[in-house]
C-alpha cells in the first residue's frame, strides 16, 4: 500500500457475520438462562420437584456460562477501525464511510444493552429458582434441643411400646428408650442402663439416676451420630464401663454423668433424671439436664 493510500483510507476489519452469530448465541443463550431459572422456581410447586429443579438450574447455570463466552466472542469480533491519519478534509466518500460508522457503533450499543438486560434477567431468574431449595433449608436447629419429647411423669417405653418397670432389669445391659408416645423421635432417644449403684458417683445420682439406672441422650455431643455401644471391660485391675459412639470412637463414662473420656467427643452426654410412677414404672422428671448433641447446633 502506497504512502497516499494509506494516509486517506479508512482501514475497516470487518467481520459481521460471525459478530452477529455470536451476538445471536449469546442472546439465545441467556433467554435460555432466564427460562431455566423460571422452571427451576415452578419446579417447587410440582411433584417433580427434584428433576425439574435439576434441569431448569442446569440450563440456567449452562445457558449463563455459554452466552457469557458467546458474548465474549462479540466483544472480540467487535469491528475494529483504525484510522491511519486524519484527514485535513475528508472526501465525500469517507464521509459516507464516517457515517456508516456512526450507525454501526450505534447498532453495536443497542445490541449491547439487550444483552445487559438478558443477563441480568438470566442472574435475577437464576436467583428466584434457588428460593425453593433455600426455603427447604427449614429453621435452625438453635433452641429447639431445650424441648425434646421429655416432660415430667412421661414414661420410658421401649421401642416397641413397653415401659420399663423399676425392678426389672439386669445390670450392664443397655436399651434404647423414648418418651411414652413419641417412638422415634429423634431428640427425645435415650440410652438406658441398670449399674451396680455403688459404681455411681455422687453427681451422676444427684443428677437423676435411680436405683442404679442411668439415662443418657443418644446423641453424640460430637457430630451427632447415635451412642449405641455399651462394654464392660472385666480386665483386673480395674472393671470399666463404657459407652462408645461407632462413628469416631468418643467412649464416655456411664458411672460418671457419661463424661467423655475418650475420642473426639468435647462434653458428656445429657442425662435424664429419673422417677417412678405409682404403678412402678421408670418416667422422666423433666427434660434432659442440657441441650442435647453437638455444641456446634447451638452456635449462631
Ligand atoms: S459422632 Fe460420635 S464420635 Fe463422632
Amino acid at each position: 500500500m502506497s504512502d497516499d493510500a494509506a494516509t486517506s483510507e479508512w482501514v475497516a476489519v470487518p467481520h459481521e457475520e460471525m459478530n452477529l452469530r455470536a451476538y445471536r448465541a449469546a442472546t439465545v443463550a441467556f433467554v435460555v438462562a432466564v427460562a431455566g431459572g423460571l422452571l427451576a422456581a415452578a419446579a417447587y410447586w410440582t411433584s417433580e420437584t427434584q428433576t425439574l429443579l435439576g434441569v431448569g438450574l442446569a440450563l440456567a447455570l449452562g445457558g449463563i456460562g455459554f452466552g457469557l463466552v458467546s458474548w465474549a466472542k462479540y466483544l472480540d469480533l467487535d469491528e475494529h477501525v483504525v484510522q491511519q491519519r486524519e484527514p485535513l478534509r475528508p472526501t465525500a466518500a469517507e464521509r459516507d464511510e464516517l457515517t456508516g460508522q456512526v450507525e454501526m457503533t450505534q447498532q453495536t450499543v443497542g445490541r449491547r444493552k439487550l444483552l445487559v438486560g438478558l443477563l441480568g434477567g438470566s442472574f435475577a431468574s437464576l436467583a428466584i429458582g434457588f428460593v425453593g431449595p433455600i426455603g427447604s433449608l427449614g429453621p435452625r436447629p438453635r433452641g429447639e434441643r431445650d424441648r425434646t419429647g421429655w416432660v415430667a411423669g412421661r414414661r420410658l417405653v421401649t421401642l416397641d411400646g413397653q415401659p420399663v418397670a423399676l425392678s426389672s432389669g439386669v445390670f450392664d445391659q443397655l436399651a434404647t428408650v423414648f418418651p411414652d408416645g413419641m417412638i422415634g423421635r429423634d431428640d427425645s432417644q435415650v440410652v438406658l442402663l441398670r449399674l451396680r449403684e455403688e459404681l455411681l458417683s455422687a453427681s451422676t445420682i444427684e443428677q437423676g439416676a435411680l436405683d442404679g439406672w442411668v439415662a443418657y441422650s443418644k446423641i453424640c455431643t460430637h457430630a451427632g451420630c447415635s451412642v449405641g455401644l455399651f462394654g464392660v471391660d472385666d480386665r483386673e485391675p480395674d472393671v470399666v464401663r463404657q459407652l462408645v459412639c461407632p462413628c469416631h470412637q468418643s467412649v464416655f463414662d456411664p458411672t460418671d454423668g457419661a463424661r467423655p473420656v475418650g475420642g473426639p467427643a468435647p462434653r458428656s452426654l445429657p442425662q435424664l433424671s429419673l422417677g417412678v410412677d405409682d404403678e412402678g414404672f421408670l418416667v422422666a422428671n423433666g427434660d434432659f439436664d442440657r441441650p442435647v448433641g453437638p455444641i456446634t447446633w447451638d452456635e449462631g
